[in-house]
């Protein structure tokens, strides 16, 4: 039996695939390419090329397939964009997503591991952040996840289908050669090892005027690898379970924008200038997790448990990269 994997080309989906086939799990792969390329795919697994609302494409993979469970990572997921064109978020990760889990369920699907997001929780009321707390995103991106997540209860309500939402935090670092590679990029590690590449004058900074330490955002950073194997576990708590789940993913401190700075400045040795702009609609001062739940339930355990450790590994990535594009 296998897990399709729906952005298995993306930078999360292709780290998750390639953890899995190690495991020993039978994974395929469906992907658009519309943020991705062919050429993160992993080795040795099967690949779907094209959309997740393409009904007669499912019906191929259903067809050829014998599929066990869902992961689905596929969807837009830059905030700035989202608020700029709240219609395209809505359309690709709410409309399409649903319809895709439709047809599934349809055919008798009853695992479904859901990427969700800590922007389903919008500005927090308490930190770190449990999954209690209340959903109020801030931005589209994190509506048209949250919407989804809201659409997963509803089947659960009336069917034995269950599902695992898992809330990352902020993605981070690279496994092997799987890193983050956006088009656009706009996350904040891989920008800034780009500035000390060379390949950007300097990085920008949204705001330095949040009711925080320095002033700039506080976010919490999880590595890729670690995320990879909340998913595992979630696979296997959903084998053994009848019961869904909403996780968060994080690691429980938090770093601003300028300590993740200056700690790149440390791995890298570059001297990384800064210019500080406008804030950015939609983004909340401060996210952390608790990943009690995770810890808990899943009994899942951190690797990476540093920012150090994380940039390193993506700084890594970066320089490997840039040295085969010469
Ligand atoms: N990167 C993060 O920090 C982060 C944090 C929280 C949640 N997430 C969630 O994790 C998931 C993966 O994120 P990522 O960073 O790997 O993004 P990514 O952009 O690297 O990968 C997404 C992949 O989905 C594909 N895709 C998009 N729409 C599609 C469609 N309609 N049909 C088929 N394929 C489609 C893209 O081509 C791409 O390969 C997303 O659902 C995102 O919301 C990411």
């Amino acid at each position: 039996m296998s897990i399709l994997l729906t952005g298995g080309a993306g930078y999360i989906g292709s780290t998750v695939a390639s953890i899995l086939k190690d495991e020993g799990e039978e994974v395929i792969i469906l992907d658009n390419l519309t943020r991705s390329k062919k050429e993160y795919l992993p080795n040795g697994i099967k690949f779907y090329e094209g959309d997740i609302d393409d009904i007669s494409l499912l019906e191929k993979i259903y067809n050829e397939e014998k599929i066990d469970a869902i992961m689905h990572f596929a969807a837009f997921i830059e905030v700035g964009e989202s608020v700029i064109e709240p219609y395209r978020y809505y359309e690709n990760n709410f409309s399409k997503a649903i319809k895709f889990f439709n047809y599934f369920i349809e055919k008798g699907i009853k695992k479904i591991i859901f990427s969700s997001t800590a922007a389903v929780y919008g500005e927090p009321q308490y930190i770190p952040i449990d999954e209690n707390h209340i959903k109020n995103p801030t931005n589209p991106y994190g509506m048209s996840k949250l919407f989804v997540e809201r659409f997963l209860e509803s089947v659960e309500r009336s069917s034995d289908v269950y599902h695992v939402a898992l809330r990352y935090f902020n993605a981070s670092g690279a496994y092997h050669n799987f890193g983050e590679n956006h088009k656009p990029e706009t996350h904040l590690i891989p920008i800034i090892l780009e500035v000390a590449l060379g390949l950007r004058d300097k990085i920008f900074i949204n705001g330095d005027d949040y009711d925080t330490v320095d002033g700039t955002c506080i976010r919490d950073y999880i590595h890729v690898y670690d995320i990879a194997k909340a998913h595992l576990l979630a696979y296997r708590y959903l084998s053994n379970n009848k019961q869904s789940l909403k996780v968060n993913l994080g690691s429980g401190e938090g770093y601003s924008i300028l300590d993740i700075i200056e700690s790149c400045r440390k791995v890298t040795g570059a001297e990384i200038p800064v210019e500080i702009r406008e804030r950015r609609d939609g983004d909340p001062s401060t996210l952390i997790a608790s990943s009690n739940t995770a810890e808990a339930v899943l009994g899942w355990r951190r690797e990476y448990l540093t920012v150090d450790a994380i940039i390193e590994s993506a700084w890594k990535y970066h320089k490997e990269k840039f040295e085969s594009s010469k």
